[in-house]
């Protein structure tokens, strides 16, 4: 699009009327946004090594009672989880659609001989297998799934799970998804970044539909040399913790626990969920 088509934009978008997410399966996008993953700097695409210990700490000793098991991670970005799993004896399965992620997590489970086999693949449209006795979805990625969509993985990861087997969500709080939505608007030049290799102008506005509650963010990225504008857009969906604890048991989960934090490590505007799929429950 051009700075017309800007201009000319609709002014307030329909939930979940204007596109997926930011660009996580972009060959170049993802290389760029495999350096933030890795960064040591900031907890923005993934958290830093010293917080994944303590999740994984938790989910080893507390969620699995220190028993090895299958797991699956869906969205797993560079395999920061699942590798650390591995170490402590489990089989892990890792699906994400980012190039660059799965390439750097395979390469570790090779250098590593790590049970771990990644699928680069849309987690909405991967054959995972069943049999597992976690899977889980982490950092925020849930809510930014269409209910539709929810609905589906929510089925799949029951399916995919075996009896007693345990479902783990890190979802964002009601009050994150709102207080995302309500951001005013922001702008930002940059010589490169996440989003653009060259010189570009990053703008940013946000929506708060409170009848579907429903954030939109669209991201226009302005290139200086050119005037051309790339767009995104991505949609986050709010649910309050008795909304989560009822979609979980309408998706055949049993034993709904909500925590305040992954592992007891605070992270503003996510909690954890764990439930689990009911003992001889018909495997999917
Ligand atoms: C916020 S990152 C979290 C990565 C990882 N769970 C962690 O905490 O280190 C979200 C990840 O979900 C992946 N993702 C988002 N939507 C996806 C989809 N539809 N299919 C596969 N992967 C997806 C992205 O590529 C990204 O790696």
């Amino acid at each position: 699009m051009n700075l017309l088509d800007l201009i000319h934009r609709t002014p307030v978008p329909a939930p979940w009327s204007e596109g997926e997410k930011i660009p996580w399966s972009d060959p170049a996008f993802s290389e760029r946004m495999l350096r933030e993953h890795l960064s040591q700097e900031h907890d923005a695409a993934s958290r830093r090594s010293f917080i994944i210990d303590q999740h994984v700490d938790w989910i080893y000793r507390e969620l699995l009672g220190g028993n090895p098991t299958r797991v699956l991670d869906l969205g797993c970005g560079p395999g920061l989880y699942t590798s650390r799993l591995a170490r402590l004896g489990h089989c892990c399965v890792g699906v994400d659609y980012g190039p660059a992620s799965v390439r750097y997590a395979r390469e570790t489970a090779t250098r590593e001989r790590l049970a771990c086999t990644y699928i680069e693949e849309d987690v909405r449209r991967a054959e995972v297998g069943t049999g597992f006795g976690l899977v889980m979805m982490l950092f925020g990625e849930f809510n930014v799934f269409s209910p539709a969509d929810v609905d589906a993985l929510l089925n799949k990861a029951h399916a995919a799970l075996a009896p007693d087997g345990w479902l783990l969500l890190e979802p964002h709080t009601f009050a994150a998804v709102r207080e995302e939505g309500l951001r005013p608007c922001r702008w930002s030049s940059h010589e490169q970044g996440l989003f653009s290799e060259r010189p570009h102008l990053y703008l940013e506005e946000n929506f708060w539909d409170e009848a579907q509650r429903v954030a939109t963010t669209r991201y226009y990225i302005v290139d200086a040399a050119t005037g051309q504008v790339t767009r995104h857009a991505a949609h986050m969906q709010a649910y309050t913790s008795d909304e989560y604890s009822a979609l979980l048991r309408a998706h055949g989960f049993v034993g709904v626990r909500l925590y305040p934090s992954l592992g007891g490590q605070m992270q503003e505007g996510l909690l954890a969920i764990a439930a689990q799929k009911r003992a001889g429950a018909e495997q999917g």
